[in-house]
């Protein structure tokens, strides 16, 4: 169901003192009730990776098509869910393959694996290998690119970052911070997503319902303590998130069923798409702007459709792709 109609805008807005312009947002796509679509990578061509988590699939859509289906890329026989997605060289891209389930959000010990998923030149049918096992990780959740050959995980429940070379297949632990550990009511949910910005780190962290930066070294290591930018006015707990251009933030607020923006250092702090109280946005997981001329101001969000928390309680939808028009937002 979508809330559109005027009449309901003013109302909401008039509760949500948070909620100022929203912009225009479109579903891509729906998938089938059950599906908790986790994580996104945008490709340069404008077609977008979709990382599940409710089984073990990648699927490839083109949001720019005329009328956009997904195509089954990969079922990942050694694994039962898909999480975090990074490109490090162009085309080439990383997941995390890992046996956590929907109902037990903490993977079998030692079943962390980062898969290397690499197009060939205008080519939409990747060659998939495994890069990496992580035995001593717990719950690899969002991924980012330190380097060419370098990859940036967060691992929830550890409460820690580590960084893994994707040519060697070596881990270390690089960052253990307070804000990035879990707490009494998600204790395998603290650190989340995480996107580089120069050598600033900004990160989730869901059960600290916050979002936090950190100055590190080259090597993936902290330069300094890390601080807290934001944190959630609701309380809803923060999933993944875009920064943009200029370092904003577009956070993904789970049961908060939209999108806020906070600005690089904390202000302003906004709900700039979705509602509550509406499935326009159900469950919003991550977030990643669009990378052609035709959708670079369009922010592709994913949805977990309701499944862990049902919109009013009691709506569930499949998970979705949906396209945020931040265009009319942009402030002068
Ligand atoms: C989706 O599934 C949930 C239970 O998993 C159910 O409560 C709900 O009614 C379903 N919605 C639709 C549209 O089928
Ligand atoms: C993970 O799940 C797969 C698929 O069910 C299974 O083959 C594999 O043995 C499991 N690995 C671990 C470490 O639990
Ligand atoms: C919005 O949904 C929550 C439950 O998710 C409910 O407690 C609240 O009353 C709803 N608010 C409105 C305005 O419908």
């Amino acid at each position: 169901m979508h809330f559109c109609s005027l009449p309901i805008f003013g109302l909401l807005s008039l509760l949500l003192p948070l909620t100022k312009a929203l912009a225009p947002t479109h579903l891509v796509y729906e998938f089938p009730n059950g599906t908790w679509i986790e994580n996104l990578a945008v490709r340069s061509c404008g077609s977008v990776l979709l990382t599940i988590i409710t089984s073990p699939d990648l699927y490839l859509i083109n949001p720019l098509s005329h009328s956009p289906k997904p195509v089954h890329l990969h079922h990942f026989d050694s694994a039962l869910w898909l999480v975090g997605i990074t490109e490090t060289t162009p085309d080439t891209f990383h997941l995390v393959a890992a046996n956590g389930t929907f109902a037990t959000p903490a993977p079998a010990p030692g079943s962390n694996r980062i898969y290397t998923v690499a197009f060939p030149p205008n080519s939409d049918t990747p060659r998939i290998s495994l890069a990496a096992t992580l035995p001593e990780a717990q719950l690899l959740n969002g991924l980012t690119t330190l380097d060419s050959t370098t990859i940036l995980a967060a691992d929830s429940q550890k409460g820690v970052v580590w960084a893994i070379n994707i040519i060697t297949s070596r881990s270390r632990i690089v960052l253990n911070d307070p804000l990035m550990a879990p707490g009494p009511l998600l204790p395998t949910l603290g650190i989340n997503g995480l996107k580089l910005r120069g050598s600033t780190l900004y990160f989730t962290n869901s059960a600290q319902a916050l979002l936090a930066k950190i100055e590190i070294n080259p090597d993936g290591t902290a330069a300094g303590k890390a601080i807290v930018v934001a944190r959630s006015p609701t309380g809803a707990n923060f999933d993944d998130f875009a920064l943009d251009w200029r370092g904003d933030a577009f956070l993904a607020t789970g049961p908060g069923n939209s999108i806020e923006e906070v600005g690089s250092d904390g202000e302003p702090q906004v709900i700039i798409a979705g509602i509550v109280n509406s499935t326009e946005i159900a469950e919003p997981t991550s977030a990643q702007f669009g990378r052609t001329a035709a959708d670079r101001e369009v922010l592709y969000v994913t949805t977990g459709g309701g499944l862990a928390a049902p919109v009013d309680g009691d709506e569930i939808v499949g998970g979705q792709l949906v396209a945020v028009d931040t265009d009319g937002l942009w402030r002068v």
